[in-house]
């Protein structure tokens, strides 16, 4: 009688949620009710957890997504950036120089984003070691650029704009087809 009053009373309840399985499985045979409860709180609580893990994943899925998207080809990097009379480097320079430094900034800076991009980017040839090495010397150069346009600094400016300049050639014959 004691042991069936102390499994069915609400400490009871309590012992087992916290014991969790092993426990609840040795509540006695007339507490059915009490167990068909347990039963039904323990498969809420599975199905609960399992519906916040399932969407912890669908966050990290959409994480990647967003990374993915950032993701761009070297073609793509060297487009925006170099190829044609609204590629950025052009656009940043020209204000440079016209010292209109509120219209450098933004092609500056997203020059400097996609640099940041280059070293993760794989080029069509030439050897990893090599591509490390002046890839990662472009995403420093213009960045470098993009600090000095914040700073309005035209010294600076001047020679992060010659560094990008001077580097194409070099790259272009290990890694451009
Ligand atoms: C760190 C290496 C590197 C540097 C520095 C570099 N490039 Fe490139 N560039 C490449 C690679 C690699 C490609 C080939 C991309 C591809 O086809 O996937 C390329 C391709 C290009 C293209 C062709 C893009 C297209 O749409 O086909 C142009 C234009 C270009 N670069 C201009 C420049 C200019 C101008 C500079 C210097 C101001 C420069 N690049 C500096 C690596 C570089």
């Amino acid at each position: 009688m004691l042991d069936r009053w102390v499994w069915c009373s609400p400490f009871a309840v309590r012992v087992t949620v916290t014991r969790a399985a092993t426990v609840w499985l040795r509540v006695s045979q007339g507490c059915s009710m009490l167990r068909k409860l347990l039963k039904v709180t323990l498969a809420g609580s599975i199905g609960m957890l399992a519906l916040v893990l399932a969407q912890t994943e669908t966050v990290k899925a959409d994480d990647k997504d967003k990374k993915a998207d950032k993701k761009l080809t070297t073609k793509q990097i060297m487009g925006i950036g170099h190829k044609g009379a609204d590629a950025l480097f052009g656009k940043v320079q020209t204000a440079v120089k016209a010292k209109k430094w509120e219209d450098a900034v933004e092609p500056a800076k997203e020059l400097a984003a996609n640099g940041s991009l280059f070293p993760k980017a794989t080029p069509p040839k030439g050897d990893a070691k090599s591509w490390e090495d002046l890839a990662g010397k472009y995403a420093d150069n213009t960045k470098a650029l993009s600090d000095a346009v914040e700073k309005k600094d035209a010294d600076a400016a001047a020679k992060a704009g010659k560094a990008i300049g001077s580097s194409c050639g070099a790259c272009h014959k290990a890694h451009k087809p």
